[in-house]
């Protein structure tokens, strides 16, 4: 399924930002050297290594309390680390004196656990707000964006639903919405299955799954939900006491010989065995 979001070379009356190709979205791959992060004397993220393919779905597991939504928020440059370097693309994304670095060569958009909704808007005016913020294209186009996006994650014509009206599976589902109005390059969802019961979170999974066929992008999760991780994803990373202790396919996290591994699944599964 191909689909086309803004012609190329047509311009949008009253862009403010250089125009945007909404039509491809490109995998970025990512590469995590030597980060650290510390509140105090809390050492979160210690030395952490990791690389993320070009269009992979990539989860991230581990306990709470891990460090997994601290590495997601400098994923994103909501915070800069205390020493270490992230890039994307084999492009930096904090200055040598740690500032974060202005990074237009790609688009990222993050869904919080919280789904982040505002409750005064409608479901179409909080998955339209980006474009209309950054005035990417005219109101038509718009309004046809939020309506294509709102149908790939299964919520055609909801447009006109004030969102404090919707339940937790609703939410979520218009959160991943409002991230995929601007084609991100690079998606990252931290706990996405937090509020939800497991049917609910089944279908989020397979909508997951859809919305990858459709698009190149990079995809990241975080979650401490193994079988969701170990469901959709292509690889998967264990954190533990802010490292990287294990990386593998689904197949080899639930075969891995790492005690800590080993533990993480058979405390969270009670017991499943390695196939
Ligand atoms: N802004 C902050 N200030 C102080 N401590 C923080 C901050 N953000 C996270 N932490 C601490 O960092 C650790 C990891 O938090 P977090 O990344 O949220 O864990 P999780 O793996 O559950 O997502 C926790 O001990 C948390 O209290
Ligand atoms: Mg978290």
């Amino acid at each position: 399924m191909s689909f086309r979001l803004f012609h190329k070379g047509s311009k949008a009356p009253g862009t403010t930002v250089p125009a945007v190709n909404l039509t491809e979205t490109r995998g970025v791959g990512i590469r995590i050297q030597s980060l650290n992060k510390q509140f105090g004397s809390n050492h979160v993220l210690k030395e952490l290594n990791l690389e993320i393919r070009a269009g992979e779905t990539f989860s991230i597991i581990g306990p709470s309390g891990t460090g997994k939504s601290v590495l997601l928020k400098l994923i994103v440059r909501l915070d800069a680390p205390d020493s270490g370097q992230i890039y994307v693309d084999d492009r930096p994304l904090f200055d040598a004196d740690g500032a974060v670095a202005h990074a237009e060569w790609f688009r990222c958009s993050m869904v919080f656990q919280s789904s982040a909704l505002f409750n005064s808007l409608t479901v179409g005016e909080n998955v339209g707000l980006w474009l209309r913020d950054k005035r990417i294209c005219r109101e038509e186009e718009i309004r046809r964006i939020v309506a294509q996006k709102l149908a790939l994650v299964g919520l055609e014509g909801k447009e006109g639903l004030k969102s404090s009206e919707l339940s937790g599976g609703m939410k979520k589902r218009v959160a991943i919405a409002r991230s995929l109005a601007m084609n991100p390059d690079l998606i990252l969802y931290d706990e996405p299955t937090a509020e939800l019961d497991p049917v609910n979170a089944d279908e989020l999974a397979n909508t997951i799954i859809a919305l990858r066929r459709i698009s190149k992008n990079t995809t990241v999760i975080v979650t401490h939900d193994l079988n969701f991780a170990l469901y959709l994803s292509d690889r998967i990373a264990m954190i533990h006491d802010g490292r990287i202790v294990e990386v593998g396919t689904p197949a080899e996290l639930k075969n891995s010989a790492n005690p800590i591994v080993r533990n993480f699944i058979y405390t969270t599964t009670k017991g499943i065995k390695g196939s």
